[in-house]
């Protein structure tokens, strides 16, 4: 009900083009948030999301983040995973849009899931590192053979708890462009590891910040995150969050329609 409640809130507030006066957000707009360009590579791994969606097997799962709203069992159906946790292909495609358009170099993800939004940030352009991260090893395992189908070679996968593993391999980087944040949606979780990506962020990386609406915790989360001094422009696409570093632009927030 609540949930309901925020969203019709965001569709009152979400406006278009017209709102925006700054060349690059005009443009990030028209051409790449609101785009329907279709890309020969979004078939095959659709194609892989349709697998999963008819898939019968059943796994036991570890849940090391804030947990399912469809689903407190540790066994799952593939099928249910595909269904509920993994994101639509609208936001898989933006993704897919927006590193084709930024070029990226290094990626990271919070949460990969079975491993369909990874392959839209790993496919435009194998130059692009993308190094995700999955708490859950039967679901990686998962996600891996699904990679393989894709010939996807620019991925590396690391398991285990976000807490844990992402100073790791943050330590390795010398800096990150590009950041996919989907996985233990609490609140002091995503604002720790928002602070341990700004450590390692330049003037362009730009951050991703999924379900930013699903509980009071995450929408406590965004707006700190859309306060804070590193951060200059925001978009709330309800779903996702994008945030820009970009000293050059003015601060400011956008509820934009998508
Ligand atoms: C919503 S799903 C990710 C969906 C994926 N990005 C996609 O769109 O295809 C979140 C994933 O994060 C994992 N996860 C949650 N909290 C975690 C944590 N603290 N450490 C490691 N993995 C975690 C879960 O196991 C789950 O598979």
């Amino acid at each position: 009900m609540l949930y309901a409640f925020r969203y019709l809130t965001y569709l009152l507030k979400a406006k278009d083009e017209h709102s925006l006066h700054s060349p690059f957000l005009f443009d990030l707009y028209e051409n790449i948030i609101d785009s329907f360009a279709e890309y020969y590579k979004y078939k095959g791994i659709e194609a892989v999301r349709e697998e999963m969606l008819l898939s019968d097997k059943i796994i036991e799962v570890t849940d090391l983040g804030a947990g399912s709203r469809i689903s407190k069992s540790n066994t799952r159906k593939v099928s249910s995973i595909a269904k509920h946790a993994v994101k639509q292909d609208k936001y898989g495609k933006l993704l897919f849009r927006l590193v084709n358009h930024f070029k990226p170099k290094i990626i990271l993800e919070l949460g990969t899931s079975l491993g369909i939004t990874t392959c839209y940030l790993a496919t435009t352009h194998s130059e692009n590192k993308v190094i995700t991260f999955e708490g859950c090893p039967n679901i990686s395992s998962i996600a891996k053979n699904n990679f393989k189908k894709l010939e996807l070679k620019n991925i590396t996968q690391i398991e285990g708890d976000f807490d844990e593993k992402l100073p790791n391999e943050l330590a390795k980087l010398d800096s990150v462009d590009f950041v996919y944040i989907d996985g233990n949606h609490r609140k002091k979780a995503t604002l720790a590891y928002f602070r341990q990506i700004l450590s390692k962020s330049h003037n362009d990386t730009i951050l991703i910040f999924d379900d930013i609406h699903w509980s009071t915790g995450m929408e406590e989360a965004w707006e700190d995150v859309k306060s804070s001094k590193e951060v200059s422009i925001t978009i709330d696409l309800f779903y996702l969050g994008i945030v820009f570093l970009r000293k050059e632009q003015v601060k400011q927030d956008f509820v934009l329609k998508f």
